[in-house]
């Protein structure tokens, strides 16, 4: 078995743009294929329309890069009609057959209420499955290796079988982020911002990015979450919203509220960042958010932009193409991505490089 196709998981409802995005990114790689995603699934797989394509598109595609996979894995054909009795032989030999020592093993599903239940089933198969790999002679925590073994079920007797590299895929389960909603945020935004600073930055760069008596604006900052996590990392933080900010935030001393409209604010002095989740088009918080950068009044900023229900893969071209007009074509660092907490909306990082 060769892991020839890619299998991409994805927020449920948002399929269609998994495979527009993963079509689009195939095809600037020289590599046609067709995409397989049912409504809702939670998941879609790109087939090449040459196998060895298919299992270089894998390996080159720069999974950070990509906005609506969650997850990336290299999978071989969907193992099907899994005997109830025993689903661990067909996965073992599939596993055996792309490789015999692996980092970790996961098993994963599709976050949806039909792939929750699924975990019924899988949590007590997982350790039938660790010991008939080890005894198979698959090691399954070998830090040497390269892979993580990946099996994705998508039934109760159907899965796929497959590998990702820990450096190019999510770094937990199903790309899902686990975070604490912590008891004094004042909305539940708060654990937003958290998830992107861990997926924008790693450990040292968020600490030295967001460290203490830093400065930053946030826009359409009421009730506070996100300014309450910038606060806890000792910044100074301008809260612009003409609704109102929690008390206990701003008796942090750290906020200043301005009752402003935050496409008119303009920082009297730059700061080291711009925050904004206003609720607007986002081809106006793109163009915002590029202003704010070209101008030089930030020098990075975190900005939500809540897609359409229609075109959505559209829209977000659109607002790439609107940075890249502001920003004169190229010097700036630009990511996006769907977080595990977002619902209808990405989230952008941009930078000047
Ligand atoms: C999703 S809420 C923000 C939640 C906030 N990030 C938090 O963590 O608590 C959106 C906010 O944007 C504000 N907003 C929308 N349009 C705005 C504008 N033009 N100027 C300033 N604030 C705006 C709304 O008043 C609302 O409070």
């Amino acid at each position: 078995m060769k892991a020839a196709r890619l299998l991409l998981q994805c927020r449920a409802g948002f399929e269609k743009e998994c495979a527009q995005e993963i079509t689009a990114a195939a095809a600037a790689m020289g590599v046609e294929g067709f995409v397989k995603a049912k409504p809702d699934s939670g998941f879609a797989v790109f087939q090449a329309h040459q196998d060895d394509m298919g299992a270089e598109l894998g390996r080159n595609l720069e999974f950070r890069r990509l906005v609506f996979a969650r997850q990336m894995v290299r999978v071989g054909e969907l193992l099907t009609d899994l005997p109830e009795s025993d689903r661990v032989t067909p996965i073992v030999a599939a596993a055996r057959a792309l490789g015999k020592a692996y980092q970790a093993l996961w098993i994963e599903m599709p976050d949806t209420n039909d792939g929750k239940a699924l975990a019924t089933l899988t949590r007590p198969l997982l350790p039938h499955l660790e010991k008939a790999l080890r005894k198979a002679g698959v090691a399954i925590d070998d830090s040497a290796a390269g892979e993580r073994l990946h099996v994705f079920f998508v039934g109760g007797r159907a899965c796929y079988v497959g590998v990702a590299d820990p450096a190019n895929s999510a770094r937990s389960p199903m790309g899902i982020v686990r975070l604490r909603m912590p008891a004094a945020a004042p909305s539940r935004s708060a654990v937003k911002l958290a998830e992107a600073l861990q997926e924008f930055f790693d450990d040292a760069e968020r600490t030295r990015r967001f460290a203490p008596g830093m400065t930053a604006v946030d826009l359409g900052a009421s009730p506070g979450g996100w300014t309450w996590q910038l606060v806890q990392r000792h910044m100074l933080v301008t809260a612009v919203d003409n609704g109102a900010m929690d008390a206990a935030l701003m008796d942090s001393g750290q906020v200043k509220h301005r009752r402003d409209d935050g496409f008119h604010y303009q920082p009297p002095e730059p700061v080291d960042w711009m925050v904004c989740d206003m609720v607007e088009s986002p081809s106006r918080i793109a163009r915002l958010a590029a202003r704010w950068i070209a101008q030089g009044w930030c020098a990075g900023t975190i900005f939500n932009l809540k897609l359409p229900m229609k075109k959505r893969w559209e829209e977000l071209v659109r607002c790439r193409e609107i940075v890249d007009e502001a920003l004169g074509g190229g010097g700036y660092y630009l990511r996006v991505k769907q977080l595990s907490h977002d619902r209808e909306e990405v989230t952008a990082y941009l930078a000047r490089r």
